[in-house]
């Protein structure tokens, strides 16, 4: 495959469109895990530019920073902590629009100001969320929810 990524322009809508493809791509045939959310971490970034996108992954109870791009982080997040913390608890995405408004908020970098979290879900448990933080206020909406939830439920194919 060639390693260049096509970046589009237009809509989010169109922007899902052209990379979801390009991140199957990307990871197709390739069985090392890390490797694969290193690059589907690097693609959002490259294509939507936000502050900051990772993965945490459940580890012994905790969810532990994963592949990342951005600023550090905090290194682990306990179940019910922060918004990472509660989706995973719920089980469920969250959209903040505005992180100074969401109660236990954890920030990570002073500069976020929006953000959105989506458990990946292995045969119906979470085992990690996919965390995108936005230096912009209410960057994330229904659409990205719907586009991420939809990448994240490759998770199977993305290796060990
Ligand atoms: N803000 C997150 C913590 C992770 S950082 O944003 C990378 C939270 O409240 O869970």
């Amino acid at each position: 495959m060639a390693e260049d990524l096509q970046l589009a322009t237009g809509s989010k809508t169109d922007q899902y469109r052209s990379l979801l493809p390009q991140i199957r791509a990307l990871v197709d045939g390739e069985p090392d895990r890390t490797a694969n959310l290193a690059n589907i971490v690097a693609a959002l970034k490259q294509q939507f530019g936000w502050l900051w996108v990772g993965f945490y992954l459940v580890k012994d109870g905790e969810l532990v920073v994963g592949p990342f791009q951005g600023p550090v982080a905090c290194t682990r997040i306990s179940k019910g902590r922060g918004v990472c913390g509660t989706s995973w608890l719920q089980a469920r995405s969250l959209v903040v629009p505005d992180v100074e408004v969401f109660p236990g908020h954890i920030a990570c970098s002073s500069l976020s100001r929006s953000e959105i979290v989506v458990p990946v879900f292995d045969n119906g448990e979470v085992v990690g969320v996919l965390d995108a933080d936005s230096s912009e206020p209410g960057e994330f909406d229904e659409e990205d929810r719907h586009w991420l939830e939809a990448l994240v439920a490759d998770w199977a194919a993305w290796g060990k």
